[in-house]
């Protein structure tokens, strides 16, 4: 059992990742805040360890989740388009950049980049994505940054004579956040991308079947997804969650406009965080995470709200997923 000393009630909310016991004492300190209040919320950054990071690089490849393949679509597409947004020596900086394979189109696309940011909470996997794309492109900078990009967004000055700095952020990330998040969110990626642009993509609204399907795939991979939550809690924090016990719900919250995916306890059941226990009803949830849906008009009257000036706008010929170039006033 973990004593209360070594995982004092006062730990920090939320710390930069790469202080990995500041880090677990975040994650005990919110799973513990998530289990005391009703109803019952976690915050979905803590799906992405090693293994959360590799499921979802497996979700984005299953046959009934198109948003990914429908945004690279887009992406390849109109890659010419936004380089010529971009212009000459561009450096990117990429929000929760993951396995860091989206941004390849554009680097192809773009003329001299001169540098790339990838920022993510996973930093080992991070680390290891950033040495590939070393690989394959001698000659640009790569600098990882390992961090939560919810929490501040510190980066390093632009380089001397470079071009824009133009923000990516794909995979409708945007819309995991809460309403007011996302306007946080966007409000200071205005600030630190002051006189470049942010490149956007948002998944639009659109017939609830097929955003079902897209949460809900036949192999289970999002289930595992979801319940890793409760794995990393056994092994991080030594949690005693009976993953049999937990199964994955996803449903379309249409007034909201959003995916609602949650852990819905399959008895009344006990579990252990620390030294403190909390009970599940029979059917009781915890709510993991939400995938909000926009119109594309919705989406730049929120840029607009956050300060940007919205841009041209891509989308695919069935209107499932949407890019927008977003203007970062100076
Ligand atoms: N942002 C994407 C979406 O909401 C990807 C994603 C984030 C996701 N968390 C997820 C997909 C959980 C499936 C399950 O769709």
């Amino acid at each position: 059992m973990l004593s209360r000393a070594l995982r004092p009630r006062e730990a920090r909310a939320s710390v930069a990742a790469g202080h990995d016991a500041d880090a677990t004492q975040a994650f005990a300190h919110d799973l513990r805040a998530a289990l005391a209040s009703q109803p019952r919320r976690i915050s979905p950054k803590y799906f992405y360890d090693a293994r959360g990071s590799a499921l979802f690089d497996q979700i984005c490849e299953l046959p009934e989740y198109y948003p990914t393949r429908t945004e690279s679509a887009i992406l390849r597409s109109r890659a010419g388009e936004i380089a010529a947004q971009m212009g000459p020596k561009a450096e990117i900086v990429e929000f929760g950049a993951g396995s860091c394979t989206k941004v390849r189109v554009l680097l192809d696309a773009m003329q001299a980049p001169a540098r790339y940011l990838p920022i993510d909470i996973s930093g080992d996997h991070l680390d290891a994505a950033a040495a590939g794309l070393r690989k394959d492109y001698p000659g640009l900078d790569v600098q990882p940054v390992a961090a939560d990009y919810t929490q501040r967004l510190l980066l390093p000055a632009p380089v001397r004579g470079a071009g824009q700095r133009v923000g990516f952020f794909p995979g409708s990330t945007i819309g995991n956040f809460t309403p007011a998040e996302a306007l946080h969110f966007l409000r200071t990626a205005a600030q630190v991308l002051r006189g470049g642009a942010l490149l956007l993509g948002a998944d639009l609204v659109k017939d609830p079947a097929v955003l079902h399907a897209a949460y809900n795939d036949a192999q289970g991979v999002t289930a595992a997804f979801n319940l890793n939550l409760l794995v990393r809690a056994n092994q991080e924090l030594g949690c005693d969650f009976d993953l049999s016990q937990f199964a994955h719900h996803a449903f379309y919250n249409a007034p909201l406009q959003r995916i609602e995916m949650h852990l819905i306890s399959r008895c009344r059941q006990k579990v252990r965080v620390g030294d403190e226990v909390f009970e599940f009803a029979e059917g009781e949830t915890l709510h993991t995470e939400n995938s909000h849906k926009f119109t594309i008009d919705g989406l730049r009257a929120l840029a607009a709200q956050a300060g940007f000036a919205p841009g041209p706008v891509w989308t695919d010929p069935g209107r499932l997923f949407s890019v927008h170039w977003l203007h970062a006033p100076q």
